[in-house]
């Protein structure tokens, strides 16, 4: 990717959908602790993904103004107790050594001892700074570097085999909050989600965290959707986004509904022992899916056997109906 072709404020060029982390690997989707190891280009049938675990684009420029002006209307959205100053740090040196090692024409790292030197080219920060040394950067650790990403990062604190969401910036959340959840148990924060606790999902995610080693990096997806191409859905502006999904019109789902990919990577980090889970947030409108028919075809089913709990737990239930019967349409002139 050239510098140049960054800074697309919408829609995806030919070469973002190459590399879409479309989610679905057969017609019908359920809940699983679908974790696997990261780092690893993964096939979506027409290109890779999932190669880096914090990733560049084309959308990176606007998505950093994007989570500028969330932070500046709602301070809230960035949160960090006291106690993970360390687990702060943890963040700008695995930022910055991964940045710098996988996008070396954006981002450079000198290291001398304690001392860093930080060039981010896309955005034109020049950072001499001290290694643990608050008062060397120009506001918190970790909304400094969280602000250089177009990931938002979540931050674990672990207290015997339990993990605690003690610090994290949420500007493009998938209908949460990051105010509501802080200090909240990794179970609690589940508590709403159907199924996930009978069908022991949840346990076996709880107890593979609590074991993360340093070293090896895990991921998994998660999907939803989203009308607009709008990337703030927390629930904390549920009233600029909320009344979208009753409006939707059939003629204009092609552009305005949104397939909504999360890459969600697991990192232990080695100083605080904190648990780092960055969330990369990826937006197809359906339009976009349909220039790979495969995918299409794959979404269609997906959708139209949904069970009803996860169709309203992820907010669906407005439109299904008519983005099945679209999608089916679209799929069925390109057959015929
Ligand atoms: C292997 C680890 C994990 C698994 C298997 C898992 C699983 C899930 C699933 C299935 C959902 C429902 C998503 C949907 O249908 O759209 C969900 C939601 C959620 N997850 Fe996780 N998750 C994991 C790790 C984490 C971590 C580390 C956090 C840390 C903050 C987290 C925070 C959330 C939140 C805030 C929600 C939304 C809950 C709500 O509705 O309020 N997850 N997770």
């Amino acid at each position: 990717m050239s510098a140049t072709a960054i800074n697309v404020p919408t829609g995806n060029s030919p070469e973002a959908i190459a590399r879409f982390p479309f989610p679905f690997d057969a017609d019908t989707y359920m809940y699983s602790t679908n974790v696997e190891e990261a780092e690893r280009p993964r096939s979506n049938g027409v290109g890779e993904w999932g190669g880096r675990v914090y990733d560049v684009d084309e959308h990176y420029r606007f998505e950093i103004a994007e989570r500028e002006r969330v932070l500046a209307a709602d301070p809230s959205r960035c949160q960090v107790l006291p106690h993970m100053r360390l687990a702060a740090w943890d963040v700008v040196e695995d930022a910055t050594t991964r940045l710098s090692r996988d996008f070396p024409e954006h981002f450079s790292l000198e290291v001398r001892g304690d001392q860093r030197f930080w060039t981010n080219r896309l955005l034109g920060i020049e950072q001499a700074y001290t290694l643990l040394d608050d008062d060397t950067l120009p506001m918190e650790p970790f909304e400094w570097i969280v602000r250089q990403l177009q990931e938002d990062v979540e931050l674990l604190d672990q207290r015997g085999d339990t993990l605690y969401f003690d610090a994290g910036i949420l500007t493009f959340g998938a209908d949460w909050s990051l105010d509501f959840d802080l200090g909240m148990s990794f179970l609690e924060i589940h508590g709403p989600v159907p199924r996930v606790h009978e069908m022991g999902v949840l346990p076996r995610a709880a107890r593979f965290l609590a074991r993360l080693p340093v070293g090896p990096i895990y991921r998994r997806t998660n999907w939803t959707m989203t009308v607009g191409r709008r990337l703030d859905t927390c629930t904390e502006v549920y009233h600029e986004w909320g009344p979208d999904r009753a409006g939707l019109r059939y003629e204009e789902i092609g552009e305005r509904l949104h397939l909504r990919v999360e890459v969600q990577h697991f990192v232990r980090l080695p100083r605080s022992n904190a648990v780092m889970f960055p969330i990369h947030t990826y937006l197809a409108s359906l339009d976009e899916i349909c220039t790979v028919p495969a995918w299409a075809v794959r979404l269609e089913r997906v959708l139209a056997t949904l069970p009803q709990d996860l169709v309203d737990y992820k907010g669906l239930t407005r439109y299904l109906d008519m983005a099945v019967e679209w999608l089916r349409e679209r799929n069925a002139a390109r057959a015929g």
